[in-house]
């Protein structure tokens, strides 16, 4: 069983003391009740620029922005499950989630470097498009080329009832969602729980039509542009 186990939650609303963010806080405490280390991060505090595009990433490992990413990019590369949590807006996850998963980037996705892991959507919204959103932010963990990440859930609530909007940090049903998801990633991770249906489309599509494509790429620059790449999936014998 897997020990030392971390968790981190990634909130992207601006309201500190927001919906979305009461929901994310309570799924680390479930988290954390079940034996995980937990962090939070709050990514309106982080000075974080848009990608570029240059895709130095894939040749370095890391984004030459001079911002707070790379700090980022450990935590998420460090831990065992990672719970994202946005706030609905213009029927999406918000701008600033984006901007996260946008920077994660390239080599993030070439190298599998989410693979192993367990992901979590969390979102609010006014409407019914929370769920849809919730479930769109788990979309990170199904692109694993070289190896797979998984999905321990996701929750997504409708805030407005009858004119007035919920507060979450006052709610016990959703609050108790939250911690729920939370414990269920930390013991799906304990677990080692492979999800053997999730996914299966696109992990059918993966080694059939993308890996060979992505390999076969990788190598042919594996000592220019994909240099990072290539030398962390080396490193973890997934090349
Ligand atoms: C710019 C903006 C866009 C929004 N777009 C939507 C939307 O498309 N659908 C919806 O149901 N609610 C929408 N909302 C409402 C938020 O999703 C809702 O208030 C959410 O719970 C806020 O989360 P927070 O408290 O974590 O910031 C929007 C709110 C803002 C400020």
């Amino acid at each position: 069983m897997k020990k030392g186990i971390k968790v981190v939650g990634i909130i992207s609303s601006a309201r500190f003391n927001g919906n979305t963010a009461a929901l994310v806080r309570e799924a680390l405490k479930g988290a954390e009740a079940e034996g995980a280390s937990v962090t939070e991060v709050f990514l309106p505090k982080y000075k974080l620029g848009f990608c570029t595009g240059c895709l130095t990433c894939t040749a370095e490992g890391k984004c030459p922005i001079p911002d707070d990413f790379e700090n980022l990019r450990k935590i998420i590369y460090e831990a065992d499950g990672i719970i994202l949590g946005s706030p609905t807006y213009a029927t999406e996850h918000n701008a600033i989630m984006k901007c996260f998963l946008e920077r994660l980037g390239p080599y993030t996705l070439y190298s599998s470097l989410l693979g192993g892991k367990y992901g979590a959507g969390i979102s609010t919204a006014y409407g019914s498009t929370a769920k849809k959103v919730a479930k769109g932010l788990t979309g990170v963990f199904k692109f694993g080329i070289f190896q797979r990440s998984y999905v321990s859930g996701f929750l997504g609530i409708n805030t407005m009832v009858k004119g007035v909007e919920r507060r979450m940090d006052k709610d016990i049903d959703c609050l108790n969602k939250a911690n729920l998801l939370g414990r269920k990633m930390v013991l799906d991770i304990k677990s080692e729980n492979k999800y053997p249906l999730q996914n299966l489309i696109m992990r059918l599509i993966i080694p059939i039509f993308l890996k060979p494509v992505f390999k076969k790429s990788i190598l042919r620059n594996k000592d220019g542009r994909e240099r990072a790449t290539y030398n962390s999936l080396l490193k973890r014998g997934l090349i």
